[in-house]
């Protein structure tokens, strides 16, 4: 890998950089400085100038590094979003800086595209807590229901499901699902979350689901939102639905990372509490300097599994990890329930 820029165009790109990260915490007590990202443009520069060399588009998922966000991607953003450009994007080749289950369904959705994670296997909690067999056992104990699973999950699962669906899309989906019982898996939360706003739509279902939950927003608790609100009395307090329903129910805005992005875009309060992983509140800190963002705790290290260097070794000659395979029955299978969320998010 040969990385070779003058110093005027490192100092050019670097300030480049700084002026998108200027405003963004690196970590909770210090934002990024032009040092770091004088650290970072020699990397950067040789990920854009390779990306056009090899006709790659690099699709980032929110919670991945605001240098990857910010710094290398064509598109930001959640998973439905990211879903989409991966099926419209006429590049040669597809970077996932995500986690596998992204990268797998983008594999999916375009299967003649080269997809490329660099994170190699970054697995999911939710994704991980589910096999295609424990589905099956499902199933077979609640015949002829139909079966919804979140996106976060394996092509196995997905390839005997009804659809896919999103944090974005799922409570839309459900409601037009006939019936009034399903199977979600694999989010035991977003499924109470799911039955809750069900309900409260006036078109209740019963919700047989899973054990599976997200390992960094499952932490967040009642005490979380009660702290907040009392040390910052104007505070306006928004969630993910992977979070606990005793979390969300104390929340101003629940929803997807778009949809929380689009809250605190919305808003004229001028602090916001952000119980989601770490990368959102790095995207709200660049996009909003004006407003305030205070974040509890909540990283996943899966997402940070995607780095700069391995996003470069991805473009310049990937590691047998870092492609995306997809056997191809189960992903014919897998298709026809994500073409499915497609049709019915339309
Ligand atoms: P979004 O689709 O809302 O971005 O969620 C993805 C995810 O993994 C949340 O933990
Ligand atoms: Fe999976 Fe949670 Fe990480 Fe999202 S934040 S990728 S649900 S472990």
């Amino acid at each position: 890998m040969s990385v070779s820029f003058t110093q005027e165009q490192i100092s050019q790109e670097a300030h480049r950089l700084y002026g998108l990260l200027g405003s963004v915490s690196k970590t909770k007590a210090a934002k990024w400085t032009l040092q770091d990202c004088q650290e970072a443009a020699p990397l950067t520069l040789e990920i854009n100038r390779l990306k056009k060399e090899k006709n790659a588009v690099i699709l980032a998922h929110s919670y991945t590094g605001p240098e990857l966000v910010y710094g290398v991607a064509d598109f930001r953003g959640d998973s439905y979003e990211l879903s989409l450009k991966a099926k419209e994007t006429s590049a040669d080749i597809i970077i996932f800086a995500g986690v596998w289950f992204m990268a797998e369904t983008a594999k999916i959705i375009n299967p003649s595209k080269q997809v490329l994670i660099p994170a190699g296997h970054a697995g999911c909690s939710l994704a991980d807590s589910m096999t295609g067999e424990d589905l099956a056992r499902l199933k077979a104990k609640h015949p002829g229901l139909p079966v919804l699973c979140y996106i976060n999950s394996t092509a196995d699962v997905k390839a005997q499901c009804d659809a896919c669906v999103t944090s974005g899309n799922v409570y839309d989906i459900a409601q037009k699902i006939p019936g009034n019982e399903l199977i979600f898996v694999p989010d035991m939360l977003m499924a109470q979350n799911l039955a809750a706003e069900l309900e409260r739509r006036g078109t209740p279902k019963k919700i047989i689901a899973s054990g599976g939950s997200c390992c960094v927003h499952d932490k967040y608790r009642p005490e979380t939102v009660e702290q907040l609100r009392a040390q910052y009395p104007d505070i306006q307090i928004v969630a993910h639905p992977e979070c606990p329903i005793e979390v969300c129910r104390l929340c101003d805005y629940v929803g997807s990372t778009k949809g929380m992005a689009a809250f605190v875009e919305k808003s004229s309060a001028r602090t916001f509490g952000m119980l989601t992983e770490f990368g959102l509140v790095n995207r709200m800190e660049a996009e909003h300097p004006d407003k305030t963002f205070v974040w509890p705790f909540g990283t996943c290290s899966y997402m940070k599994r995607n780095t700069l260097t391995n996003t470069l070794q991805a473009l310049a000659a990937p590691l047998p990890g870092q492609e995306v395979h997809v056997d191809p029955a189960t992903a014919a299978a897998a298709y026809k329930a994500i073409e499915k969320m497609f049709e019915l998010t339309k």
